[in-house]
């Protein structure tokens, strides 16, 4: 795996640090409430479970799938729900955890489907933001690092499945995806 990245972006003390300061804003924010923290399956697992951690309140944990990417490096724009939230939300102060926030096309049409069933409140976190791709008037209330145009992987982000256990965030050569095409 670790031949196949061409640089560390974040190393893993770098993305605990900052995972911990989104904690912290998190717990100030929501002083006295208890929110719903909905993780958006896959690439958002280890995101989700070390930000839960850092917040100081009776969060609950909750996740979806949608489908993006299939194997490819540029998001088709359009998304379709695999699995649905196991509980509801309405009333509840949602906050809905991502790891990256690329073209915006997932997010935007997540947050449709979510408003309907109305929630007290709703934001987004997101570990990683790409605002030069955004295709969708979206952004996040929370984030942990803004990216340039790059594909990265590692700490939850794969390329094709691959990647997603290293502990840090990664560039994947070039050459990887460059094969597939
Ligand atoms: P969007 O709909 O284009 O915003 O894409 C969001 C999803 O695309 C993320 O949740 C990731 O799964 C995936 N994605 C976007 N950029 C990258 C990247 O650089 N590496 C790995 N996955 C990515
Ligand atoms: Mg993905």
């Amino acid at each position: 795996m670790h031949q196949d990245i061409a640089r560390i972006m974040y190393t893993e003390q770098e993305i605990k640090d900052r995972v911990q300061a989104l904690g912290k804003m998190i717990t100030r924010d929501y002083q006295g409430k208890a929110p719903v923290l909905a993780s958006v399956l896959r690439g958002s697992y280890i995101f989700m479970a070390d930000l839960s951690r850092a917040i100081e309140l009776p969060v609950s944990i909750d996740f979806m799938a949608v489908s993006s990417y299939g194997s490819g490096t540029v998001s088709s724009g359009q998304v379709e729900i695999k699995k649905d939230l196991s509980d509801s939300i309405e009333g509840k102060d949602l906050i809905v955890v991502e790891d990256i926030l690329d073209s915006g096309n997932t997010l935007y049409y997540l947050m449709d489907v979510l408003k309907v069933r109305k929630p007290a409140s709703i934001r987004i976190c997101t570990l990683l933001d790409k605002p030069g791709r955004r295709q969708k008037p979206i952004r996040a209330d929370y984030v942990g690092f803004v990216i340039p145009d790059a594909f990265i992987v590692g700490y939850g982000l794969d390329y094709d499945e691959k990647y997603r256990n290293l502990p840090y965030i990664g560039l994947l050569k070039p050459e990887i995806y460059d094969q597939a095409k």
